[in-house]
């Protein structure tokens, strides 16, 4: 095998070893199928049984209650942008949204297509560094949208906001999906990518609610209506099936790890062992508030872009990618998903120190 270095990209993102042997192992033949994984027909036995496999773990893990359906669809999170408000709003109609980063300003953008858009919230004003703590809510919202993690600002909700009573709780959770355990019947929709928390790319996962569901538009696009695909179990069309059998497999994994709530500690004690150094660090600094601060996307700056470079370069040559911030923050991003190994995490404080000293005493 070659030499496999850490990879801290923001998505897709690194998947457990465990995990690729098993997909390259059932490459040329799915078990004893003789036909691999990505030649067989979706309305065949042995890719069904892949899909009802990974539709059972999701909500054996997320406890999906019998309320919600599961579906997988394509299009990423961003056209869920889309789908959500031609589901669920209608013209007059008002969505109320928390706006703390990139996505959630896209999010509003194709709300806005729709029908109107209230922000309840925003941390714009301070490059959005923070999770608001108040939100006001328009009178008679049809429903509450926040994206729980902000991929490219590093900061991520604690805990859900709570809608007015009776309000869908709609959650983009890109990129925190299953990195801890959330109570899903408070929400009315969860959506996510799969491309950094649950597997490959090309699978969105959908958890909706089955009333909201029904309450969808029949006039719409066939494709984009919730129902058409909650009525096929995702199987409407071609789904991408490979991308629904890493999937399973990443899901059998986090199991394997103890679920959800044994993968959260995990996921604390890697971003809090990054944060302790950076909160003692007399060069580089956390761009996100303490009490906002994620643990998936863990955002850093020295302040001066020419040693960020530097650092950067350094990083690439021992081995350790993908840490270029995003160009909206600058400096470091280090995205520690559920896959993210510790001794990553290790490594990177290891050449943070090393780079610390070599620049506070240069040769
Ligand atoms: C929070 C969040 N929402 C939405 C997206 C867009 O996802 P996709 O590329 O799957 O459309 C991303 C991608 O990084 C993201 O981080």
């Amino acid at each position: 095998m070659s030499q496999r270095i850490f990879n801290f990209s923001a998505g897709p993102a690194c998947l457990p070893e465990a995990v690729l042997e098993e997909a390259r192992d059932n490459l040329l033949s799915l078990g004893s199928t003789g036909i691999g994984i990505l030649e067989h027909s979706h309305r065949g036995k042995a890719y069904l049984a892949v899909h009802e496999q990974a539709v059972a773990l999701i909500r054996e893990l997320g406890q999906v209650p019998d309320s919600h359906e599961v579906l997988f669809l394509t299009g990423g999170a961003s056209l869920q942008f889309s789908m959500i408000p031609l589901n669920l709003l209608s013209a007059g109609e008002t969505a109320d949204y928390l706006v703390t980063g990139m996505w959630s300003q896209k999010a509003v953008v194709e709300a806005q297509r729709v029908a109107r858009v209230h922000e309840a919230c925003s941390s714009a004003d301070r490059n959005f560094c923070y999770i608001p703590t108040r939100c006001e809510y328009s009178p008679r919202p049809r429903y509450v949208h926040f994206t729980s993690n902000n991929t490219i600002f590093g900061t991520q909700f604690r805990h859900e906001p709570t809608p007015p009573a009776g309000v869908p709780l709609v959650c983009d959770a890109s990129s925190d999906i299953f990195s801890r355990p959330v109570d899903v019947s408070k929400y009315g929709l969860i959506y996510a990518g799969a491309q950094k928390n649950l597997g490959p790319s090309g699978v969105t996962v959908v958890i909706i609610h089955k009333d909201l569901v029904a309450q969808g538009p029949q006039d719409l696009a066939t494709m984009l209506q919730y129902r058409t695909h909650a009525d096929e179990n995702s199987l409407y069309n071609t789904p991408p099936t490979f991308g629904i059998y890493v999937l399973g497999l990443m899901l059998k994994w986090l199991k394997s790890q103890g679920g959800l709530e044994a993968v959260a500690r995990g996921n604390e004690e890697k971003a809090g062992k990054l944060y302790a150094y950076l909160d003692q660090s007399r060069l580089f600094r956390a761009t996100a508030e303490p009490g906002s601060r994620s643990l998936m996307n863990v955002t850093f700056v020295t302040g001066q872009p020419a040693v960020d470079e530097a650092f950067l370069k350094r990083a690439t040559r021992e081995g350790l990618d993908g840490l270029k911030g995003h160009r909206s923050v600058g400096g470091m991003r280090a995205s520690l998903y559920n896959a993210f190994p510790p001794k990553g995490v290790d490594a990177l404080i290891s050449l943070m120190r090393d780079f610390e000293q070599s620049h506070a005493n240069p040769s």
